[in-house]
């Protein structure tokens, strides 16, 4: 079998991280780790591999230093059901109604959207075939005639070449009209298609809260189930082949696909190899007790958290799914409370905690020029957009690091998101005049950096206000 990223090495998961987040070895390894385990887990014969309980991860950081980064890229990489959730909203006064069963919920809804697309890639080149029966059906169709009778073959006319062609009023020849077709010489022509629209449910959406919207969804499914209000009401729409092809050939695929072995297949790699990025987690942990009491709503968010983390059933709308094999990675920054601010039980459901480091000068110029997504490079690309070619030679990749090392030291240490400051500032001027710009070319050097920075960061309160 080729070489998918499904079963990467630990080694070649964290070379794929490297390219994006610069450092934090520590961290990368620890999910490589996890992830590959995924894998092996799945190796491992049934009933030894039922007991095989994912090793849940902490990854502790001051803020921009690449936990989230690493989050994102991990998710790309996954291959697997992954959500993102920021523990702290399901904190915060009065929110009432997206309970933390909602995380597996939308863990399920990933599954699904992942296996529906694999499932449609293999239907597709058979629902293409369906799609062009039917087009070719509707046009041969004298018009007025419903599509679903067969075409009667009408009048033709021979010419003296001996080539029929048809009798206005009367069908054309399929066979004529699928060559034509193929040779995309029908693109234009109108036809009449039955398309269904998504029932609007405008006053749910106008409720707004959340909650509302997996009732709402869950209307909608109801609504869907019954005789005559598939997915709304239908419609006679006339639109050009081009477009009813897309159309068709949807509809076609949708009947192609077993939906309930769609879900079921999303529930079991739900279960199986799904993974929950719970970001934010220090801000669900006590740590100021001493100030208010004890902070009730956090530590229920936490207890609510327990039995998800530890394994526990939750019924979504494609099944029961069981949580004992979720991996969770949990993130925090944890200066104002500490690990072991979390209630213990949960504290043991993460037996794996990396640290991520600061970042310094040295680290700011890697992140500046090495990932792919490099700001630099965005920053080159987005002038490119005005024709205008940037450059920054390496001095002012330097200078730019250096600064904003500086500023995270003298204002709040906001890790790498300095970098996104300092550049905004620094670029401002060009970022405005790029449009009008007679010289294509523009080399920004380590003086042009100092120019324009070195005033700021000499005035500490514009220092703190601008970056
Ligand atoms: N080590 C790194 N390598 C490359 N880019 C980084 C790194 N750390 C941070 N960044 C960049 O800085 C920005 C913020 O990083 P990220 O979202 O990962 O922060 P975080 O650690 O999750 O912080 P917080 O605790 O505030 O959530 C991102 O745009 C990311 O591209
Ligand atoms: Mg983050």
């Amino acid at each position: 079998m080729s070489r998918s990223v499904a079963n990467f090495t630990p080694r070649e998961i964290v070379g794929e991280l490297d390219r994006y987040v610069v450092g934090q070895a520590k961290a990368k390894r620890a999910v490589a780790i996890a992830l590959r385990n995924r894998w092996r887990r799945q190796q491992v014969p049934e009933d030894l591999r039922e007991e095989i309980v994912p090793k849940n991860i902490i990854m502790i950081g001051p803020t921009g230093v690449g936990k989230t980064e690493i989050a994102r890229r991990l998710s790309k990489l996954a291959q697997a059901p992954f959500v993102k959730v920021e523990a702290s909203k399901f904190t915060e006064v009065g929110y009432v109604g997206r309970d933390v069963e909602s995380i597996v919920r939308d863990l399920v809804e990933v599954a699904m959207a992942l296996v529906r697309t694999e499932q449609l890639e293999e239907v597709q080149t058979r629902a293409e075939q369906h799609a062009e029966t039917r087009l070719v059906e509707l046009l041969s169709a004298p018009a007025g005639v419903a599509p679903a009778q067969p075409a009667s073959i009408g009048p033709f006319v021979v010419s003296s070449k001996g080539t029929a062609t048809q009798v206005a009023g009367s069908s054309r020849e399929a066979d004529e009209v699928r060559k034509q077709l193929r040779a995309g010489e029908l693109e234009d022509e109108l036809v009449e298609l039955e398309v269904h629209e998504s029932a609007a449910l405008p006053m749910f959406s106008m409720l707004g809260g959340q909650g509302m919207e997996d009732m709402e969804q869950q209307l909608r499914d109801m609504l869907g189930n019954l005789p005559g209000f598939k997915g709304g009401k239908t419609e006679q729409r006339k639109m050009r082949v081009g477009e009813a092809r897309e159309v068709l050939q949807q509809e076609e695929a949708q009947k192609l696909i077993d939906q309930d072995a769609v879900k079921r297949e999303a529930v079991r790699r739900t279960e199986q190899s799904g993974i929950v990025f719970l970001d934010e987690i220090d801000k669900v942990a006590g740590g100021q007790r001493a100030q208010g009491g004890p902070d009730v709503s956090r530590e229920g968010v936490q207890r609510d958290l327990l039995p998800i983390v530890e394994g526990s059933t939750v019924t979504t709308k494609y099944g029961q799914v069981k949580t004992d094999h979720i991996l969770f990675i949990a993130a925090g920054a944890f200066h104002v409370s500490k690990v072991s601010d979390l209630i213990p039980e949960l504290q043991g459901r993460f037996p794996i905690r990396v640290e991520l480091e600061s970042l310094g000068q040295e680290e700011f110029v890697r992140i500046l020029t090495e990932p792919k997504n490099a700001l630099t490079r965005q920053y080159a690309a987005l002038m490119g957009a005005e024709d205008v070619k940037l450059e920054f030679t390496e001095g002012a990749i330097a200078a730019i690091a250096e600064y904003a090392e500086q500023a995270n030291e003298r204002a709040e240490n906001i890790g790498a998101r300095r970098l996104h400051t300092v550049m905004e500032a620094l670029l401002d001027e060009l970022s405005f005049n790029a449009s009008e710009r007679s010289d294509p070319r523009v080399v920004i050097d380590a003086a042009h950096v100092r120019e324009v920075l070195a005033p700021i960061m000499a005035d500490g309160d514009l220092a703190r206000f601008i970056l």
